[in-house]
């Protein structure tokens, strides 16, 4: 009997796993092939990873890196020795990387020194802005990797100008979405109270939505301080719920800035809380890359604390905004979504719940 062909699969941060989760689920649907997944470890806490898992119905993984926090140099080199490791050991056909995390970058350049096909998922998106850790990621993956599955029409013309060959880029659509469509079905199932956190349950009816986590807003004490004077004059018109990330906490407390009047501040939620909790509001603001694009799916109004985004869908099809530099808009801006005046967007093309079944299928008939 034919050896089944191993595809290993690496998640590391919390952006991936919903990522992944899809294509797992349809790996394991195939004959053919055997799924492998390999954790990095970048995120470690319970609330950052382990509740990610549960949500999202993904098996334990069977390698844990424990790659940690640390440098960029420390982290990203703890993954290439790590997976290195493992490349020798399961002698997989392929390595499927997700997304612009330093482990992504890490374990993609760990297979490709051994020789091993690499498949992106999320490949060709573009900031433009070097500046930013995950661009650095987005484009050395790229460059390297011989599968680039597509979520939008800007990544295969990003990809086309650098050059790739035509059969190596594949518009697939999104596989973060296919998690999203499940995770909207699960939630509409699901007695709301049941699985809210108690603090959520006061806010229901109507408030927006605040994430905040790049360092570029968080790790310098007067950006951070006009973000959060901002909030508070939009926390007048209503109140704003933040799910805060363990960076930006910690950032918070040593800069001593105080969480203004009904700026409400909680521990990172789950996948399903989350998702629910961006489906109910009435807005969201955020400096997140998928979230752009979550909302975008939900009809939810987006207003993005950054100057640039590798994902214009979102802008041209979609209900984002890009702030930039002119914060000072934001109140103004909430004030017009609240009186109804929002872009009600539509869904990108290929955003169906479905693209983890086309990129299955390539990978399957390529390696199978
Ligand atoms: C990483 C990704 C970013 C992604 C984000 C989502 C890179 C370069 N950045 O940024 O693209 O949008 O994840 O969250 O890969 N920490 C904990 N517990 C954890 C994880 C992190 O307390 O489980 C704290 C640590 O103090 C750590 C800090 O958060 O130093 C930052 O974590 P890190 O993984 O370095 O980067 P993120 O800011 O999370």
């Amino acid at each position: 009997m034919k050896r089944k062909q191993k595809i290993v699969f690496v998640a590391g941060a919390r952006p991936n796993f919903m990522k992944i989760a899809c294509l797992l689920k349809e790996c394991r649907c195939q004959p053919a092939v055997r799924p492998v997944l390999v954790h990095s470890g970048q995120h470690y806490d319970a609330a950052m990873s382990d509740r990610f898992f549960k949500d999202l119905d993904i098996p334990a993984p069977q390698y844990c890196l424990e790659a940690g926090s640390g440098s960029h140099a420390e982290q990203t080199a703890k993954v290439l020795t790590a997976f290195e490791r493992v490349c020798l050991k399961e002698k997989p056909a392929v390595v499927v990387v997700v997304g612009d995390v330093n482990s992504t970058v890490a374990a993609c350049l760990a297979a490709k020194k051994l020789n091993i096909p690499v498949a992106h998922v999320e490949a060709g998106l573009r900031s433009f802005d070097r500046t930013m850790p995950e661009e650095v990621n987005r484009i050395v993956t790229d460059s390297i990797s011989d599968f680039l599955f597509v979520t939008e029409a800007s990544g295969v013309d990003n990809l086309r100008r650098e050059g790739h060959a035509a059969d190596t880029i594949h518009f697939v659509g999104n596989t973060m979405i296919d998690s999203l469509i499940v995770g909207l079905e699960k939630i509409r199932e699901a007695d709301k109270s049941s699985w809210a956190s108690a603090p959520l349950t006061e806010f229901l009816k109507t408030y927006g939505v605040l994430t905040l986590h790049r360092p570029v807003n968080v790790d310098d004490k007067r950006q951070l301080k006009r973000l959060i004077s901002m909030i508070a004059d939009v926390a007048q018109q209503v109140p704003v719920v933040f799910p805060a990330h363990p960076r930006t906490r910690k950032t918070m407390e040593t800069f001593r800035i105080r969480i203004p009047a009904r700026m409400h501040c909680l521990e990172p939620l789950g996948y399903l809380e989350f998702l629910s909790l961006c489906r109910d509001a009435k807005f969201v603001l955020t400096d997140s890359g998928g979230i752009q694009e979550e909302t975008t799916f939900l009809h939810v109004p987006c207003l993005t604390l950054r100057s640039s985004t590798e994902r214009p869908v979102t802008l041209r099809e979609g209900t984002n905004i890009l702030v930039g530099d002119k914060i000072a808009r934001v109140p103004g801006l909430v004030r017009r979504i609240l009186r109804g005046q929002a872009r009600q967007g539509r869904v990108p093309a290929l955003w169906d719940g479905k693209a983890s079944k086309r990129i299955i299928r390539i990978l399957v008939r390529a390696f199978s």
